[in-house]
């Protein structure tokens, strides 16, 4: 099972220029979970202070009893090894060819020899779709093919946390829809701890377990699926069907004026900019292809999400007891259709004092708090 991730009271500053502060989450162990956040809220620098490659000013992210920000350089080093990482740009090697870019992480870690090296290398290519690209340049490749190859590399040491920092940007649909799939396929396949960053909605809604979303330098929520999905905060909102109208402007924020402009500019039948569709409301989650083996992390998810549920919005919570099948609702001891089970607590102690550390904001929208 991958790691979890402890994050608390995370905050980062670039000389004056504050990023987000108080970041608050955990990563469950081996379930997927996705960060959304308009341009320039910081995804990527967080993903970056995950790893220890910019430096927090306060707080902590602890994996496996380590924690990354105030580590020694040989801890961190060794602590790395766990994570796989897919960088926004690829950060692919650009003198190197695909194989040797994949190859380079076996051969910086670990004592494999080049037969077992090209084994592995040659299985994860395929895996994105890259087998017979393997002896070109980045420079010769598409955008959506580095992306790919940047995942390649992100998995060859078998990582126990993925981090993929948009790893759709520059696919078309049909192969976004391939890597939500493939996504999915690893994490049932090895049951790692998954944190997807990405603007694409559909990924958001179909792929994840928990979602979270950055927002005016704070996390706005973070918790199960469910929450976000069937969320009213004004923000959650228009980013799900983004619409021009609300709080998130083109240079991420709007003050109230600029806000009731447009709202006027709609009302007097302007169009918002968004689909005829409303996108909120929680829609199935992707399964793994047939064949493979069933996500453990869905399944403990499940567990750990009932054990919440009374603790939830009242969307969230239907949108959970809807998504269950008939032998769960008996197991869950869900009787009416849309009645949480607060009377039928049965988690272990491990269970109790893993929900017990989860702060309620959580899953609460700023105005909640
Ligand atoms: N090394 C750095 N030094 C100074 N400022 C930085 C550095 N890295 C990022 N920033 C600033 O931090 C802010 C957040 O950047 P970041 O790349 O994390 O945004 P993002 O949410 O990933 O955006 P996008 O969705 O466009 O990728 C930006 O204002 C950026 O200019
Ligand atoms: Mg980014």
């Amino acid at each position: 099972m991958g790691a979890e991730v402890v994050i608390e009271g995370l905050t980062k500053s670039f000389g004056n220029q504050a990023i987000w502060r108080d970041v608050t989450l955990s990563l469950p162990p081996g379930e997927v979970s996705v960060m959304l956040g308009p341009s320039g809220t910081g995804k990527s620098v967080f993903l970056k202070s995950m790893i220890g490659l910019l430096k927090p000013d306060r707080g902590s992210c602890v994996v496996n009893g380590v924690d990354i920000v105030t580590c020694s350089e040989a801890k961190l080093y060794e602590t790395r090894k766990l994570f796989g990482v897919l960088f926004q740009d690829g950060a692919l090697f650009g003198s190197m060819d695909l194989y040797d870019n994949v190859a380079f992480p076996l051969r910086e870690h670990t004592k494999k020899s080049e037969t077992e090296i090209k084994r592995i290398v040659l299985e994860k290519l395929e895996l994105t779709g890259l087998q017979g690209a393997e002896h070109k340049l980045p420079g010769e490749i598409s955008g959506g093919m580095r992306k790919r190859a940047g995942l390649a590399r992100a998995l060859v040491l078998d990582p126990e946390i993925i981090l993929c920092d948009e790893p759709d940007s520059g696919l078309d649909p049909v192969r976004t829809a391939y890597l939500s799939q493939l996504l999915i396929d690893l994490n049932a396949q090895i049951d790692a701890t998954i944190l997807i960053v990405t603007h694409n909605i559909n990924l958001a809604r179909t792929v994840p377990d928990n979602l979270g979303m950055l927002f005016r330098k704070e996390l706005v929520m973070f918790g199960p699926r469910e929450v976000l999905l069937t969320s009213d905060e004004p923000v959650v909102e228009q980013f799900l069907n983004g619409r021009r109208i609300g709080p998130i402007g083109m240079s991420e924020e709007k003050d109230a004026a600029q806000m009731a402009a447009e709202q006027a500019h709609v009302d007097a039948g302007h169009h918002d900019g968004s689909g005829a569709e409303d996108l909120r409301g929680v829609v199935p989650q992707i399964e793994p292809t047939p064949g493979l083996p069933e996500r453990q992390g869905a399944r403990r998810r499940k567990d750990r999400v009932m054990q919440i549920l009374h603790t939830l919005p009242e969307a969230a919570r239907e949108g959970i007891i809807d998504s269950l099948t008939d032998a769960e609702r008996a197991r869950y001891n869900v009787r009416s259709h849309r009645r949480p089970p607060a009377a039928s607590f049965r988690g272990s102690l491990h269970e109790t004092q893993e929900i017990a550390r989860l702060p309620r904001q959580d899953w609460r929208g700023a105005s909640g708090r």
